[in-house]
């Protein structure tokens, strides 16, 4: 597993499989490997000739009041795990290389980064959409693999590939949960022994929802008050959103006839947690 740190070394390899005729998949991550980044890399080792990793905590998505400087960051057990998985490629530029002195240019997100995640985490968006693109432009893959565990990220990435005409595929894969139904991810390990077992109301109200769908509870309105009470009564200390809008385009609906999404945001503690379920009638 060859390791870079500068963006030209990264293209120059990635040009070079492209001119062989090799097909290679691209998983972007800030690191602090779990099974759900894995899953990506394991999805791209399956259906790709080569695989990169990225590794790098992106600045720019993060708010002032955001967990930037805590972040995890375990670089070596994250090397360890790739090259179990045997990645071809991981690309881990220091702060300097990506955002050099005088960097002033952004991505404008598309109009589905201003709900939800948007409204909460304003500039968020607009950070990733900056960071995946420069990503896509140092390492030209064919296929680029994204988590549906953040799924509105999803969304502004796959319209922005769209509206910009970026050659890459985008594949969303499914979330990858523990045995209790929390979602992996990275903040996880913030939760202290006792908010673990309250982290779990996410996963509570998802399933509320949907067996409220399945006993033919078409009522948006209804539906949410659902998942905000059973939020409430399973441990969550506060509320962001939880909403069930649109699938495509995450736009508000009142009654559910078409397929949905429902997104919840909560904290439990001060660590944020963020979950979603597809859902169709
Ligand atoms: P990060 O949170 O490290 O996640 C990297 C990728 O792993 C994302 O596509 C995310 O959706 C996916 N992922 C995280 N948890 C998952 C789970 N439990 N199951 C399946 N996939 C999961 O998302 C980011 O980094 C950043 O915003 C990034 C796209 C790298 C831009 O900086």
């Amino acid at each position: 597993m060859n390791i870079v740190h500068r963006p030209e070394q990264a293209f120059a390899q990635l040009v070079q499989w492209r001119d062989a005729g090799l097909r290679s998949g691209l998983v972007p991550t800030m690191g602090a490997l779990h099974e759900g980044h894995l899953s990506l890399v394991r999805r791209s080792r399956a259906e790709c000739d080569r695989t990169v990793v990225t590794i790098f905590v992106n600045p720019t998505q993060f708010g002032p009041r955001e967990d930037f400087h805590k972040y995890p960051r375990t670089p070596e057990d994250d090397y360890q795990a790739l090259r179990e998985l045997e990645v071809d490629l991981v690309f881990a530029p220091s702060l300097e290389q990506l955002y050099p002195d005088g960097f002033s240019t952004f991505v404008e997100p598309p109009a589905a980064a201003r709900r939800l995640e948007g409204e909460f985490r304003p500039g968020h968006f607009r950070g990733v959409a900056t960071i995946v693109l420069k990503l896509f432009q140092i390492l030209p893959a064919s296929v680029a693999y994204f988590g549906q565990k953040d799924y509105q990220q999803l969304t502004v990435i796959r319209r922005m590939v769209d509206d910009l005409n970026v050659p890459i595929r985008v594949e969303g894969c499914p979330t990858v949960r523990e045995p209790d139904g929390l979602a992996l991810s990275s903040r996880n390990r913030y939760l202290t022994s006792d908010q673990r077992p309250r982290a779990r109301c996410l996963w509570l109200a998802l399933q509320a929802v949907k067996q409220a769908l399945e006993n033919g509870q078409r009522q948006v309105q209804t539906l949410e008050t659902l998942m905000r009470d059973t939020l409430m009564d399973n441990g969550a200390d506060r509320i962001d959103y939880a909403r069930i809008v649109d699938a495509n385009s995450l736009a508000d609906l009142k009654q559910v006839d078409q397929a949905v999404v429902a997104l919840i945001a909560v904290h439990i503690g001060t660590t944020r947690l963020i979950d979603n379920c597809f859902l169709q009638v």
